[in-house]
Order: C-alpha cells, then structure tokens, then sequence
C-alpha cells in the first residue's frame, strides 16, 4: 500500500543529502567577515570535471556574498552541531554575526580566502561557477575537500556510527537511525564543546 505524495511534496523523497552549514565572505564595514548559514538541498553534478550545487534563495544574504566573493564553503554538520545549523539557518547575517554568537570555529581555508568550519564532518572549498537567481541554483567546482577519517572513507562509513545529519523537513532531522527534533532557534544556543 502507497500514500499519495502530492507533486510539490515529492522533493522530500530526493532530499537525503547532507545538511550543511555554507560558508561565505561578507561585506562588514571596509572588510570582509565569514558569515554561516544553513542549506538542506544539495546535489552532485558532474565528475569530470567536478561539479557540485546547492540551492539558496536569492533573497538570502549569503546568494549576495556568494556572487560578490565568487567562493564558498560547505561545511557538513554533525549531530553536536545541529542546533547551531539550526539557529544559522534561522536567523540572517545581515543582522546577525552567527560565527561570533554560536562560537563556530573557522580555519583559513587552503585555496580560498573563504574559512572552512573544521567541527564539521566534511569540508568542501568551492570557487562559484554561476549563480541563477530565478531558481536559487549555485553551481559549484569544488577545488579542495577534507573529511574526517573515521568517519568517511571513498563515501561515508556508516559502519563506524558517524552519521552526518539529513532534514527530514521541519524541525525533524535524520542521523543514522535516529529521528532528532531541533525547532527553529532565535537565539544562539550555547557553544557545545566537541563537534
Ligand atoms: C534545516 C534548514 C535547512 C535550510 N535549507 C535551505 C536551503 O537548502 N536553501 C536555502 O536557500 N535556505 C535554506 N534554509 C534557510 C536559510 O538557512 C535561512 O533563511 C538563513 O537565515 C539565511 O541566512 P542569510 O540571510 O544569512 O543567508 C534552511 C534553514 C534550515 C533551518
């Protein structure tokens, strides 16, 4: 037995990448600032030569900074650090400095200016091939990329039982078998120590 699936729902079946905190450079007084925010949709493009995407809404502050810089980092987020992706994924940059409020580490990035978040399972530095503001998409070539050992091999190790976490839509997230709850978060919650 099926349910049905209305056709604007069906987007939830394809979307078990993994959730991540994207990194950009902003424009704060005569410099530049890393500023964080959250993006759930992802997808792999191309091998050769290598191509990724994400989608952020053009009215976002970071679509901004990203087409300004012309890079970017995706920072995949750890169980410990969901309700920091959730409160970057909440509030914006053009009022908040959500580096400075949720404590994020940042670590210079190895080709880019961009800063990596080095908590995160995963980081991928990206230089911006382009950018389409009708439908959000930002295309990516990823230029350099690290990843925790024990918890990704040649793809993830699922065996080992670090899992990157995946929005199931709302405030529900996925990690491994485990269905976490995070609601929206207004306010910064209080830097955990570990990842
Ligand atoms: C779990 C979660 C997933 C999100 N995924 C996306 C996404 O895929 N694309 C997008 O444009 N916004 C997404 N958002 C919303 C942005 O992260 C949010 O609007 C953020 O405040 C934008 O910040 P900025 O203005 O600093 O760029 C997501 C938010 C949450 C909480």
């Amino acid at each position: 037995m099926k349910k049905i699936v209305t056709p604007a729902d069906s987007y939830r079946i394809l979307a078990n990448g993994p959730l991540l905190m994207v990194v950009t450079l902003g424009q704060a007084g005569d410099g530049l600032r890393p500023e964080v925010s959250t993006v759930a949709w992802s997808v792999p493009i191309d091998t050769n030569p290598p191509r990724l995407a994400v989608i952020i809404d053009c009215t976002h502050r970071t679509w901004h900074s990203a087409l300004e810089q012309g890079e970017c980092t995706l920072n995949v987020v750890s169980r410990e650090l969901l309700p920091r992706a959730v409160y970057a994924g909440t509030v914006s940059s053009r009022e908040h400095d959500k580096i400075a409020e949720t404590g994020l580490v940042t670590v210079a990035g190895s080709v880019i200016r961009t800063p990596i978040l080095p908590q995160c399972l995963a980081n991928i530095e990206c230089r911006i091939v382009s950018q389409t503001a009708e439908t959000g998409l930002v295309l990516l070539e990823p230029l350099a990329a690290f990843a925790d050992e024990e918890a990704f091999y040649a793809g993830w190790k699922m065996e080992n039982g670090i899992y990157p976490v995946q929005h199931l839509g709302g405030e529900r997230f996925q990690c491994g078998g485990d269905v976490l709850i995070q609601p929206a978060l207004n306010i910064p919650p209080a830097p955990a120590s570990g990842r």
